[in-house]
């Protein structure tokens, strides 16, 4: 198999990275994508480091076997905890989402703006995405609120129900009077929340993710190296650890993709 018509690795602990494999897909129509949710063991987010970078080393060694040509961790929580120990064993590119998601968050809050990170309390505690927005230079204040029930809800297949109004009002609520300009979302799985996050914080605040700019740079990493699969439609793989029906009809009623057979791989 030429280089190029490899498959492109993705993962997260569940549903919530199909957000970006949905940029992905869109974004690059000719690859062939492989996405790997670690339903056995969501969420990642209330586990200690050492877990999550067991767990996607795990994951990483399963998709490269696969002879992935680019490995994508749509996980924040993977991306805060494990993206070097999971560098160190891949002799493929691997992007996370973190710096995605502060070239968005950077895109809508201006020079002086207020930015809120949500995400895992995994995520939050590690302050990568302080670090991050940090490291660029950028002047901008920064916030962190963890929201934990965030994941559970939308495995769960609860995005418009009243209790993840509740939730969402009861994390963000004490934000709303404080000039936000923008609401990372943190966490892959909270996209699909965006709605009621948005109605909490008001019409002044931004709320932006990481998926677009994750697959966009996925994108430009494969046409540097040349192994951009420009052919026809790529092909589209789903594997989890567990539950693979209830995987694929959340998938289509949140996300409206359609996995076909999704196959488990447990560990
Ligand atoms: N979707 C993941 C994230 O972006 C993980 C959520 C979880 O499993 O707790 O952080």
């Amino acid at each position: 198999m030429k280089r190029s018509e490899r498959p492109i690795g993705v993962f997260d602990s569940g549903l919530g990275g199909l957000t970006v494999f949905k940029e992905l897909r869109a974004q690059l129509p000719g690859e062939n994508l492989i996405y790997f949710g670690d339903t056995a063991r969501v969420p990642y987010g209330t586990k200690s480091a050492e877990a999550v970078i067991a767990f996607s080393r795990e994951i990483t060694a399963f998709l490269l076997k696969k002879k992935i040509k680019l490995l994508v961790v749509a996980c924040n929580t993977a991306s805060s905890l494990a993206l070097d120990a999971v560098r160190k064993v891949s002799p493929v590119p691997v992007l996370g989402v973190i710096l995605p998601g502060v070239e968005a968050a950077l895109a809508a809050a201006p020079a002086g703006g207020k930015v809120l990170v949500t995400g895992t309390t995994a995520t939050v505690n590690s302050r990568a995405y302080s670090k991050a927005l940090a490291a660029t230079g950028a002047r901008v204040r920064v916030l962190e609120k963890a929201c934990p029930l965030f994941v559970p809800l939308v495995e769960e297949g609860w995005c418009s129900k009243p209790v993840a109004s509740a939730v969402a009002r009861e994390y963000l609520l004490p934000f709303r009077g404080k000039k936000i300009d923008a609401v990372i979302l943190g966490c892959t799985h909270y996209p699909l929340l965006k709605k009621i996050i948005s109605k909490v914080m008001g019409p002044r605040t931004r709320i932006v993710d990481s998926a677009h700019a994750a697959a966009a740079r996925a994108r430009l990493e494969l046409a540097e190296r040349g192994e951009l699969n420009s052919g026809r439609k790529g092909k589209s793989q789903f594997i989890v650890s567990d539950a693979p029906e209830k995987f694929s009809i959340l998938a289509f009623k949140l996300l409206g993709i359609r996995t076909g057979k999704v196959a488990v791989k447990r560990f």
